[in-house]
């Protein structure tokens, strides 16, 4: 069954390492993620943006996970990722999430805490798990789009206050990294995960974990981080297998013949970062 992040999320903290949470964005993606998990024996995350259920259908999202995380046999969180109202973080829990995200990232400092307060109180009332966001995450991801200049790295007395006011299970908090693909190499503020993982029991979530050099992850992790968020690097592996399929056999019609590998592509990834995170033979 679909548990919360809390059946899992304590323990990373508290035994330094991460649970991944890799994107959903359609069959293929469910199948690989899950896959992966059952070899490494490790728990993960579904997320799933705003974008993604609209692709694939919110019933299509649950039932897939369902199957998944039966077929796996370790503990699987259903995410809603960055959801941006109540209202959405609501019909997601009424179709069977077992997790969300309020990212009220946006609005005001006293605003955002408000709001996610409504959204712990209702969810925690079914067992729902709930990750809160402070400062704002450059770069791209769906619809969320964020200019480096409107990038704010998060201030760690302010994210301290938001813990504690919302009790949030996991703090995404904007240290550096970003949506999509570094041109360079991401710069992590390592001083505020630092700071404001000794000040709250909640792990630390790391947005945009796509690109981010190994030592960083094992470093952030050291500190404080429990829960690292990874799609864009998925995304360009099936991509790339598939044009490359594509590119070499113009006579190719059966979908199945790049999806299949594309999907696998997809499993080497998250196998590679369960290991990287030290979730593998945690489930
Ligand atoms: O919320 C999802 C993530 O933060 C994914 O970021 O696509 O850069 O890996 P990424
Ligand atoms: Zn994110």
């Amino acid at each position: 069954p679909l548990v919360p992040m809390t059946d899992f999320l304590p323990r990373a903290k508290k035994e330094g390492f991460a649970v991944g949470q890799f994107n959903m964005n359609n069959l293929e993606f469910t199948q690989a993620i899950a896959e992966a998990a059952k070899e490494e024996q490790s728990p993960f995350i579904f997320g799933v943006s705003e974008g993604a259920m609209r692709y694939m259908g919110i019933e299509y999202v649950v039932a897939m996970a369902e199957i998944a995380a039966k077929q796996s046999g370790v503990p699987v969180a259903l995410h809603l990722d960055h959801g941006s109202s109540f209202e959405v973080v609501m019909k997601c829990i009424q179709a069977g999430f077992s997790s969300v995200m309020f990212d009220g990232s946006h609005y005001p400092f006293e605003e955002n805490i408000r709001l996610t307060k409504e959204v712990v109180k209702a969810a925690h009332a079914v067992g729902v798990s709930v990750e809160g966001e402070l400062g704002t995450i450059g770069g791209v991801e769906d619809d969320l789009v964020v200019d480096e200049a409107s990038a704010a790295l998060a201030k760690p007395e302010e994210a301290i206050r938001f813990w504690e006011e919302t009790k949030v299970d996991a703090l995404a908090i904007a240290v550096g990294t970003a949506h999509g693909m570094y041109k360079g190499e991401p710069k992590i503020h390592y001083g505020i995960i630092e700071e404001v993982s000794k000040q709250v029991e909640a792990p630390i979530v790391l947005h945009g974990g796509s690109g981010v050099p190994d030592e960083a992850i094992q470093k952030s992790i050291s500190l404080g981080v429990g829960k690292i968020n990874v799609n864009t690097e998925n995304q360009v592996a099936m991509t790339n297998t598939i044009r490359e399929k594509l590119n070499g056999n113009p006579e190719m019609i059966d979908p199945r013949k790049y999806l299949g590998p594309g999907r696998e592509a997809i499993k080497e990834v998250v196998k590679g970062k369960m290991r990287l995170f030290g979730s593998s033979n945690k489930a």
